[in-house]
């Protein structure tokens, strides 16, 4: 684990739709990799004092999408760490650069039957809530999809055990920075 640790000198950015297992997949890859975990979304309702869903009713999807580019920038400038971000977050260009500047992005992809049962499990999620689930993610996958591929690392999350799919994101991402190292001088 350590010497697979040291391999990783940027922080591994997991990006996808609400659903996608983001931070469940997150979480463990970072325990696996010997690295902090941190949740950017968290880190937003840490930062402005109100949930999510507080925040979107309160000043609207502009200002969250403004205090995300701040959080990931911050999160970004610090220690080598695995983040789980918003489903948004790397679908605003600014923010996108970010990540590519200072992360190896992961698109955790998941097909609408596995997104629509996790999302199921929770009702805070604010751009949900009016409207039928499965029309506004399939709306969503039509729009996101496309920019989603231009993330780094593509591994699709499928309903099995999570471990499964940690260990396809721990291998596709070995395989990765073993490329970087072949390209460099
Ligand atoms: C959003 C996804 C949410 C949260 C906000 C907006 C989006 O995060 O950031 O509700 O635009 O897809 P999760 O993907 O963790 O649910």
């Amino acid at each position: 684990m350590s010497g697979r640790r040291s391999r990783i000198s940027q922080t591994i950015v997991l990006v996808g739709l609400m659903g996608s297992g983001k931070s469940s997949i997150g979480r463990r890859l970072a325990e696996r990799f010997g690295l902090p975990f941190v949740d950017a979304d968290a880190e937003i309702e840490a930062a402005a004092g109100c949930s999510i869903e507080d925040f979107f009713e309160r000043y609207g999807e502009d200002e969250f999408r403004k205090g995300e580019r701040r959080v990931m920038k911050r999160l970004l400038e610090g220690p080598v760490h695995v983040l789980s971000t918003g489903g948004g977050a790397f679908i605003d260009p600014e923010t996108r650069e970010t990540i590519a500047a200072a992360g190896i992005s992961v698109w955790l992809r998941a097909d609408l039957a596995t997104l629509l049962d996790r999302v199921g499990r929770r009702n805070d999620r604010p751009l949900l809530k009016d409207g039928d689930p499965s029309e506004i993610l399939t709306a969503l996958m039509d729009e996101r999809h496309p920019i989603y591929a231009k993330a780094d690392i593509t591994v699709d999350s499928t309903d099995g055990p999570p471990r499964q799919t940690v260990d396809r994101v721990a291998e596709a991402i070995d395989a990765y920075i073993a490329g970087l190292d072949d390209d460099s001088p």
